[in-house]
Order: C-alpha cells, then structure tokens, then sequence
C-alpha cells in the first residue's frame, strides 16, 4: 500500500522522486507552474508548446528538474474539458490519477507529490476527492509480479503519495484516506486473488483466506465442506463439484451492525476457481483466462473485509459457493438432473453454465437462513454479456426498480459503471425443459444468454428484491483505464461497498 501525507506545505518544498501536475484542458500556468519554471526551468511554457500540450484527456509531458540536490520527474497530465456545467468528470480524474503514478512508476520514482484540485472542479467534497484519489492511486500501483525472477521487470513500487493542501481540518481528511485505503486495499486483495494461478487459488485457499478475514476483523464465519453441502441437498454445488478431485465449498461471512432494527443484504459472489466448461469442455482460447471464474466470489470475500473496517449501518451477509469446474470420470454429464437446496431441479443440458448451479444453492441458502431486505449477486456469469457492454460496463438485472436505483446511485459514487439489461417475461420460458423444473442452459431460440441465465437465477430469490451482476466482461483485461492493469480488476468491490455504506 502508499503511504499517504496531506501536508499544508508548497508543492516545490517537498522532497520527492515526482511531482505531478493534473491539469483540465486549456489550463492556465498555475502559481506553482510559474515558481517551477523560475526554480528549474524557464522555458516551461515554450515547452508545453513544443509538445502541442493543451490538458487533453490523458496527454501526458514529462520533465526531469534537479531541484534539492536530486532528481524530480515533472509528470504533466490532461484531465481533458469540463462539461457545460463547468465541472469535470470524475472519471477522468480518477484516470489522470491512475496515469500519474503509472507514469511515476515507469520514470522510477517511488515517491510522488501532487497538489489537490479544487473539490469544486468535480462538484464534489473534498473527503470524497480526497478518499477517491487514495483508493485510485492505491489501484494503479496495483502488479502481479509474484512470478517475476527477473528484477527489471518487477519494476518500483510507489511508497508514498504527499498531498498538497490548504484546506485545514486534517481530522476529516485522514478520515477521508483512511476509508480510502480500506477500500483499495480491498480491490488489489480480490486481484491478487483472481490474479493468482487457479492451481493454488483452489475452493480450500478462497475459504482459508476468508476465515483469516474473519478472525482479524470480528466477523462470523461458517464454511460448509463437501459433505455437509451434499447433506444438505445442495445438489447444484455438488453437481459442478463432482469432476474435481477437490472438494467444494460454502462460505458464509456475517456482519452486524450495531444499529437496531437496521435491514439486512445478503452479497452472493461465484466462486468457480477454474472452469474448464467440465465436459461440455472450452475451447483452449477460451479456456486461457478461466482462472478469473472465482471473481466474484473473491470480490464479495474481499469486500466483507471493508464493510467489517467500515462499519455501515445494514447486516451484511457474504456468501460464496467455491468450486472447480473440471471433467472426469465422475464428472456430472449433459441430460444429468440435479435438485437444489430450495427443492426444485434442473436438467444440465451443458456443464459449462456451471455458475447458475452453484449460485442457485447459495441464493436459496441466503433467503431461507437470512431473509434478507435485499440479495445482489455477483458472477462471471456469461460470455454473452461481453459482447454487448464489452469490458467498459457490468450487466445489471432486475425487477425491482428500487433495488436497481441504490445500486445506480452506488455506481455513480465508486466509477463503477452498471448498465441495467431487460428482464421481461418473454425470455423467461427459454429455459424449459421437459424433464425438470428448468434448464440449465436457454434454448438457441431465444439468444440472450445472459437475459437468459438471470430468469434461471430468479427462480432461487423467492420474493427478496434482487440484482444481478454479470462480471464477465468488467473482471479480467479491461483495456485502456489507466487504474488497472492486464490481468483482475477487482470488479464489484467498490460497487458493493458503496452499496452497504448507502443503504437507507
Ligand atoms: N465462466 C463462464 C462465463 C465467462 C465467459 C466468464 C468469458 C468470463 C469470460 C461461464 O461459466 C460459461 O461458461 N458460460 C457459458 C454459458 C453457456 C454454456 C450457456 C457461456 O457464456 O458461453
Ligand atoms: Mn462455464
Ligand atoms: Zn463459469
């Protein structure tokens, strides 16, 4: 993690590997520009001209000074124009942020300075700025290198971000990096996680690290082990499982709020830890990435952590069936039928749509043991919903507008971006079958895969107001966002956090 300083003290005063300036399109030379270009370098506006540097979206000037007897990487970056009502789009600070300590990093910098920007600028508090730009910053310096020998690759890491401020009330503002650092600490545990190869991330790791989650932080815990899932008559859990010489499991984290009477949600998150398709086998290019199917169990693991730290007034309940999706002798098999916890079954047509089995105990399990005020699932559910939000937007379904409006008002507050999909009634006898309650997989007439998974899913909510997120476009290789990078993103996270620390 970076260290953050908020410090009352000049930009030019600190002792730094970088100062970074973020600009807004057609930016005038600030103060601090002009007593950068009286100290170190004259020439600074013929230089911004030379490289035709106006502050457009993500335009970037670097310039090394010596200043304090050493070095200083100068980073200047665009936040690009403001809208009509004269403010900016937060997302392209958060992206300018995410390009500056990338950038920083690149130049080999470890420490880095910057001054705040007017809260005013965005049309935001200065706590929220404050707390967006640690939580950002925190994910851009985000790498996988657990694998890399060779120490040119593993590159530097960022070890302090100073803030230069005049505002004066420190106690909010570290309250403010405090939050923030909860949660980007929880978005690169969930990476990590994802990130991490699926032979050592099996269902047995996931549950560990939960229960090392829960006695640090004073949440209740209980795990259900194979047997006891199949006891219980959890047959879709079991059924997914059964190819895998690992055994399933189910993990339920709890936190209570000290608040009376408040409500409860319960966050449902996929855990496949690798999926092969079982014998309704991937492709080998399919295949490449399906050690990211445990995302969202991981995000809403990670994300119980947060909510323990953060303390929100609603009962928060994590749930995440984990499991290997992988063919063998006794793997389950096309035309199998398997009943689940709520009683009704299912023919696997296709044992690759293996995350609505496993999601169809844990939501049964959820309603029956909870009575939750409200459930959100989240799950690198389909393909399908890729290929029309690509990896810019998380699918969302629903029928229940007031759920949907909290958890739009939750996107607006993290970045994350949601994009609601129809869930008529229309698609909903596509996964009829014959031979048992429902169909695994929605018949070919009917296109729509992800539409299609989510009425499966509907039938295990019973009457709880419920969402659905489709991750399996946000979760692994978004391009292009400068706050993450190839490989997880940690999709859901800040999303579910905002969603518990709003609630009403
Ligand atoms: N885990 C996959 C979905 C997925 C695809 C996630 C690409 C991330 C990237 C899921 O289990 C799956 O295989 N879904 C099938 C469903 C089909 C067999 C009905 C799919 O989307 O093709
Ligand atoms: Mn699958
Ligand atoms: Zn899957």
């Amino acid at each position: 993690m970076i260290t953050m300083k908020v410090t009352n003290s000049k930009l030019l005063d600190q002792k730094t590997d970088c100062y970074a300036f973020i600009v807004e399109e057609n930016f005038t030379i600030s103060k601090t520009m002009q007593d950068l270009a009286k100290k170190a370098f004259p020439e600074l506006k013929a230089l911004f001209e030379h490289h035709k540097f106006t502050g457009r979206l993500l335009s970037t000037v670097v310039l090394p000074i010596s200043l304090h007897d050493r070095i200083v990487q100068c980073i200047f970056i665009g936040m690009g124009k403001h809208r009509s009502d004269k403010t900016i789009d937060f997302e392209h600070y958060r992206r300018a942020i995410g390009q500056a300590i990338k950038q920083a990093s690149a130049l080999k910098c470890q420490t880095v300075a910057l001054e705040l920007q007017s809260p005013k600028h965005f049309g935001v508090t200065a706590e929220y700025l404050i707390s967006q730009t640690t939580t950002i910053a925190n994910m851009a310096a985000y790498h996988f290198h657990d694998f890399l020998t060779d120490p040119e690759r593993r590159g530097i890491d960022i070890t302090q971000l100073t803030v230069c401020t005049d505002l004066k009330d420190t106690k909010s503002l570290q309250l403010a990096i405090d939050e923030g650092e909860i949660i980007g600490h929880a978005v690169n545990q969930a990476r990590h996680w994802i990130d991490m190869p699926p032979s050592m991330v099996n269902p047995q790791f996931l549950a560990e690290r939960a229960r090392e989650i829960a006695k640090k932080n004073g949440l209740k815990i209980t795990v259900f082990n194979e047997k006891q899932i199949n006891e219980m008559g959890m047959g879709g859990l079991a059924a997914v499982s059964r190819g895998s010489e690992l055994d399933c499991e189910l993990v339920i984290l709890e936190y209570k709020t000290k608040k009376k009477n408040a409500q409860t949600i319960a966050f449902v998150g996929k855990g496949i830890t690798f999926d092969s398709g079982g014998l309704s086998i991937k492709p080998a290019d399919s295949m490449e990435n399906m050690k990211d199917d445990m995302s969202g169990a991981a995000g809403v693991i990670s994300t119980m952590e947060a909510i323990a730290k953060l303390k929100p007034e609603v009962n928060i309940i994590g749930i995440a069936p984990i499991a290997e999706n992988l063919p063998s002798g006794t793997a389950i098999k096309p035309g199998d039928i398997v009943k689940f916890y709520n009683g009704k079954t299912a023919e696997i047509k296709n044992t690759d749509a293996e995350g609505r089995l496993i999601l169809a105990d844990a939501l049964s399990y959820a309603v029956k043991h909870y009575k939750p005020d409200a459930i959100i699932d989240v799950a690198t559910l389909t393909g399908a919903v890729a290929y029309f939000l690509g990896a810019f937007y998380t699918g969302l379904l629903s029928q229940h507008d007031e759920l949907v409006e909290k958890v739009q008002e939750a996107s607006k507050i993290s970045g994350e971006r949601v994009w609601r999909l129809p869930l008529d009634e229309d698609y909903k006898v596509a996964i009829r079958t014959p031979v048992a309650d429902l169909s695994n997989t929605g018949s070919s007439r009917y296109k729509s895969g992800t539409i299609t998974a989510a009425w499966f899913l509907h039938n295990f909510v019973g009457q709880v107001p419920w969402v659905h997120l489709d991750i399996a476009g946000t979760a692994f290789d978004v391009p292009d966002i400068p706050y993450y990078r190839q490989g997880a993103t940690g999709a859901s996270v800040r999303l579910l956090i905002e969603v518990a620390r709003n609630w009403k």
